[in-house]
């Protein structure tokens, strides 16, 4: 049962059900995120947003997140590192190696979007779990202003260039990513690759595209 752990094939496996988990996440968050664009009154985003932060389940939820993105890294690193140690010389001619463009920048995409989630954590998320947030009253409940937050944040053009660029390179490590959790668990032949990959594609697009708009439309509006 431990090599499940410490296997490789074990590591891998981990790694992609955490992997899974967090494409999950992305959708139901690109999801709630666009409220803000969607509706002119903040307070659907901001109730929304605190039935997520005091629902027991979603707490639950939010425990087995941040243990999925810990488990992601630490496996993904934990390959990585595996990886150089089994290849230490470098491919001395570009393209030798027999991998699509995309997996090749996996490691350079994954600590973008780590720097791009601790800005972002800061940002929101602390903010909010630590009380910095404003706070508004709205039939004798407690309400964080959350959607103002957004709104106040992405009127900066620093903000939307950076969150903007943030999304393109977690878009490149979706599109591989995506293929590649699937190929873990075994969907790899040749009837479905084609499929997943136009569903990596898909995916990957609808993830990019859904959040540039946020910070987009608030900057033009
Ligand atoms: C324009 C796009 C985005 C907006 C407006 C946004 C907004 C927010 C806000 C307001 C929170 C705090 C929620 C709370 O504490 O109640 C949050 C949390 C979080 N965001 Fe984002 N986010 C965006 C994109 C992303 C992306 C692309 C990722 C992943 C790479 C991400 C990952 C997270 C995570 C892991 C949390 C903590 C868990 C949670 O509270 O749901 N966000 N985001």
């Amino acid at each position: 049962m431990s090599t499940i752990f410490t296997s490789s094939i074990g590591k891998k496996l981990m790694m992609s059900l955490a992997g899974f988990f967090l494409l999950a996440f992305l959708l139901v968050h690109l999801g709630i995120n666009l409220l803000v664009i969607i509706y002119d009154d903040p307070m659907v985003y901001n109730k929304v947003a605190h039935f997520m932060g005091t629902n027991i389940l979603v707490k639950i939820f939010e425990i087995v997140l941040m243990g999925g993105i810990l488990l992601h890294i630490i496996y993904a690193l934990i390959l990585q590192i595996q990886n150089w140690i089994a290849r230490p010389k470098r491919y001395s001619k570009a393209n030798y190696s027999n991998t699509s463009f995309f997996s090749k920048f996996m490691i350079h995409t994954a600590i973008i979007t780590l720097v791009f989630l601790a800005i972002h954590f800061a940002d929101f998320y602390f903010k909010a779990k630590f009380g910095h947030t404003e706070t508004l009253v709205v039939d004798g409940v407690l309400y964080h202003d959350l959607a103002t937050e957004i709104v106040d944040k992405f009127k900066m053009l620093p903000f939307v260039v950076f969150y903007i660029a943030a999304f393109i390179f977690l878009g490149f490590h979706l599109v591989h990513g995506f293929q590649s959790a699937f190929k873990t668990y075994g969907l790899d032949n040749s009837r479905f690759t084609p499929v997943i990959q136009a569903l990596a594609i898909v995916y990957s697009v609808v993830i990019v595209g859904g959040n540039t708009m946020i910070p987009l439309m608030i900057y033009f509006s």
